[in-house]
């Protein structure tokens, strides 16, 4: 039996310490530090330190090898047969690769990947893991989503080294894990779902999908921060990772590519969760505006997250204000990027919100990280504050710099080009965005800052 040896890691950031602090030296997290338990491998060093000719003529399988000599296959991808799940992994499923799903409870983590196993069936070989549910729970929700399952192999167990047993007696193309915080290791004393488990778990499939080019689905939980629970190192462990988001109380459920060995990062894959399990939605645009009459406050864009273009709405309100510090919300755009631009809408647009409460939105639950939507979002602030609605059928994108210039954003033209389809007429946009060609049906107003902006909306 090999010796063990305890260490720590940081939860959060992953560095490992050799003593426990309760504040992480590396990303300063308070009370992030665990234990974990270290197998020691038999020693191999040389009996003198800096002798290493004992090693000469025992390359293995490390051989060193010129890069340009390494083959090459073209990848064969596996599809799902769910096109939207496939356009996150940037096309389906790659053998051997790892892929982690996070997600919330009840968001249809579960759902997704029996649908996936439904649609490969015949295709692929799988085998579905579960540690969380009865596998009566399992049928229910199959014949829910009208799937006989004839041929899909399941089993209902939590130890990674009787799991890895049963893969290998039956040498599946698939195995799904749901979930991966309910297994636990042999090798490792600790509890279930605790840190060192979750790693020495994760290694295990890792190493087994890598040897055997056998594809893992491993399901992850979050923590109520959103985060993936357990340590970051999870996430360098594996080669994609897909989160699961949604507004509470919305049917629509997106998909998003965080990390990607093999396609686009922040590729979205939108699914509608019905009575009879998720539906992808092939047109977001439309799903994604009010669609209620033009009203102060709204204004539409275009955002670009991933491979293609999407029109959402973002809704503002500002209301006169009784705290002694106004309220400021952001839902679905970061709050600090919101508190910048009152600031240059302030000073650049001479525009002051300062006793107002400012909230914002947007519709359809989806979360946003670009800086195209500052000009909607300056615009659907102004609307609101002066109660007076944006033009009807006009798009607008373009980041505000603190100068209170507007510059261009990528793919401009093709954001234009999505914005026709869907019947806009008229597109405020960055003066670099403005196209070269008019495009037929859309007035283009290309702007150079915030002052005029506003006054192209009055
Ligand atoms: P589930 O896949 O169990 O979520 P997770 O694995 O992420 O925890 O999904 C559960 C939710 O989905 C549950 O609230 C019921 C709902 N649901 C439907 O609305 N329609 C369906 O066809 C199915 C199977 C589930
Ligand atoms: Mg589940």
């Amino acid at each position: 039996m090999a010796k063990q040896k305890l260490s720590y890691h940081c939860e959060a950031c992953g560095a490992s310490l050799s003593k426990w602090a309760g504040q992480c030296p590396e990303c300063s997290a308070w009370n992030t530090v665990r234990e974990s338990v270290k197998v020691a491998r038999p020693s191999m060093t040389p009996a003198r330190a800096g002798n290493y000719q004992g090693f000469a003529g025992q390359a293995g399988d490390g051989a060193v090898v010129t890069l340009a000599s390494v083959e090459t296959q073209s990848q064969q991808r596996l599809s799902t047969s769910l096109d939207e799940l496939d356009r996150v992994l940037g096309g389906g499923l790659v053998p051997g690769s790892v892929v982690l799903l996070g997600g919330d409870p009840g968001i249809g983590k579960s759902t997704l990947l029996l649908q996936a196993l439904a649609g490969l069936e015949g295709r692929a070989k799988s085998l579905y893991v579960t540690g969380e549910e009865s596998l009566q729970q399992i049928r229910l929700r199959a014949e829910r989503l009208a799937i006989s399952g004839e041929k899909l192999e399941c089993l209902t167990e939590t130890c990674v080294e009787h799991v890895l047993a049963a893969v290998a007696a039956r040498h599946p193309d698939l195995v799904v894990i749901d979930s991966i915080q309910t297994l636990f290791s042999e090798q490792v004393q600790s509890a279930p779902g605790s840190v060192s488990q979750l790693r020495e778990s994760a290694a295990a499939l890792v190493r087994y999908a890598k040897d055997q080019q056998c594809t893992m689905l491993l399901v992850g939980h979050v923590t109520k921060e959103g985060a993936l629970a357990g340590p970051r190192v999870l996430e360098h462990m594996v080669d994609a990772v897909l989160y699961f988001e949604s507004d509470s109380g919305s049917r629509y459920r997106v998909v998003r590519s965080v990390k990607n060995r093999f396609g686009t990062v922040n590729e979205l894959g939108i699914f509608a969760m019905t009575g009879k399990g998720l539906k992808a939605v092939s047109n977001p645009s439309a799903i994604f505006l009010s669609g209620a009459e033009a009203a102060a406050g709204s204004a539409v864009t275009v955002v670009r997250e991933g491979t293609r273009p999407m029109l959402l709405e973002l809704q503002a309100l500002v209301d006169d204000s009784h705290l002694a510090n106004p309220r400021r919300v952001a839902l679905g755009l970061d709050g600090n990027r919101l508190a910048m631009l009152l600031a240059v809408l302030h000073r650049h647009g001479g525009v002051s919100m300062a006793d107002q409460d400012v909230f914002i939105n947007v519709v359809g639950g989806m979360r946003l990280a670009e800086t195209a939507c500052d000009l909607p979002l300056v615009l659907a602030l102004w609307s609101s504050f002066r109660d007076q609605p944006l033009a009807r059928q006009q798009i607008a994108f373009g980041e505000i710099g603190l100068g209170g210039e507007i510059r261009p954003v990528y793919n401009g033209e093709e954001r234009l080009r999505e914005a026709v389809t869907h019947g806009f007429t008229r597109a405020v946009v960055p003066q670099a965005n403005a196209p070269r060609k008019p495009i037929k049906g859309l007035e283009v107003v290309a702007v150079r800052n915030l002052q005029e902006a506003l006054e192209q909306c009055r």
